[in-house]
């Protein structure tokens, strides 16, 4: 029976596909609600067939050899799978599959709560009003600024960059995006959303959000001289990756009201919070929440073993990132 590694517990319906393909005794769960210690991962990793690791959890090259020549299909539990080292799981003929598409709309409404949060103040105004300071409506008070016609720039028209375009709609916005590839024409039409080049991106949005994969090119494409270029009166949104932006120069560009607010859900050192973005009252910060409801987390669940229930049974695994690894099939 092939043994199951899952470094740490994932809601039930997951876990009941898995017990049920292959037995209580050939799933193996992290005891440990928390990240798994390097130290833990080589030792449960060993000899396993398959592996279901979550996102905090570096899987290279090491892991990877620590587990032997057993292990086959490596199925992340996220969409995003920079934890992963897929060209050394490529190399070594594993399979690496994601959850791509059970998260896409929790993943856009999240952002969207991120978005009117940091516009309307709402941390902020929070936390006063839970201080016990506030002691009359006023004239002045917690002034945002407004969402509906302005211009939502988004930069990653991918899944989920599309879905939240897609709800700007309802907010009668402007939609202009950015991406290494243009949107099909009838999408555009759809989402009424017009193709521009990133210095107009940043020029022009009053909300800008990333929706981008991590990749060295994307690493820091929001720093000192992005947020220099953008309106002092925008509103930055990351629900992306952290490492997109670099947390010091949004501190920065903040505190010097070079831009007007943010809503962040990553960052660039997780679980670490840049202390300086601590500090700015008008970052909205949230700890990577994005695909956090109950039915898409499990959605997610089911979808990784599913993943890999399917290359037990012969089948391509319907999420597979590195297709070439597939022919010829060896198990
Ligand atoms: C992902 O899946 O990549 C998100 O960051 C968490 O759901």
């Amino acid at each position: 029976m092939p043994r199951v590694f899952v470094t740490r517990p994932i809601p039930e319906s997951g876990m009941t596909l898995l017990f049920d393909a292959f037995g209580q005794t050939s799933v193996f769960v992290s005891p440990h609600d928390r990240v798994i210690t390097r130290a833990e991962m080589v030792t449960g990793v060993r000899d396993v067939d398959a592996l279901l690791p979550i996102l905090t959890d570096t899987v290279d090259a090491e892991v990877m050899d620590a587990a032997g020549p057993r292990l086959k299909i490596i199925a992340n539990y996220a969409v995003g799978y920079n934890n992963i080292d897929v060209a050394a799981a490529t190399e070594r003929g594993i399979v690496v599959t994601n959850t791509p598409g059970v998260l896409t709309e929790t993943t856009a409404d999240l952002t969207w709560a991120l978005l009117m949060a940091a516009a309307r103040r709402i941390g902020e105004s929070e936390r006063y009003l839970r201080a016990g300071r506030w002691d009359s409506w006023g004239p002045q008070l917690f002034l945002g600024v407004d969402i509906h016609g302005m211009t939502l720039g988004i930069f990653g028209m991918g899944r989920i960059g599309q879905a939240v375009a897609r709800r700007a709609l309802g907010f009668g916005m402007r939609v202009i995006y950015t991406d290494a590839q243009r949107l099909a024409a009838a999408t555009e039409r759809e989402l009424k959303a017009v193709f521009v080049d990133k210095a107009t991106l940043l020029a022009e949005s009053d909300f800008l959000s990333i929706h981008c994969p991590l990749l060295p090119e994307t690493r820091h494409a929001f720093g000192k001289a992005e947020f220099k270029a953008m309106k002092s009166t925008a509103v930055l949104i990351n629900t992306s990756r952290g490492p997109v932006v670099d947390g010091a120069a949004l501190a920065a560009a903040l505190k010097a009201e070079e831009i007007f607010a943010a809503g962040l859900d990553v960052y660039e050192d997780e679980p670490e919070v840049n202390a300086e973005l601590l500090a700015c009252e008008t970052a909205v910060l949230i700890p990577h929440l994005g695909s956090a409801t109950r039915a898409t987390r499990a959605k997610m669940a089911e979808m990784a073993a599913a993943n890999i229930l399917a290359w037990f049974r012969g089948e391509t695994p319907p999420n597979c990132i590195n297709p070439e690894v597939l022919k010829p099939r060896s198990q």
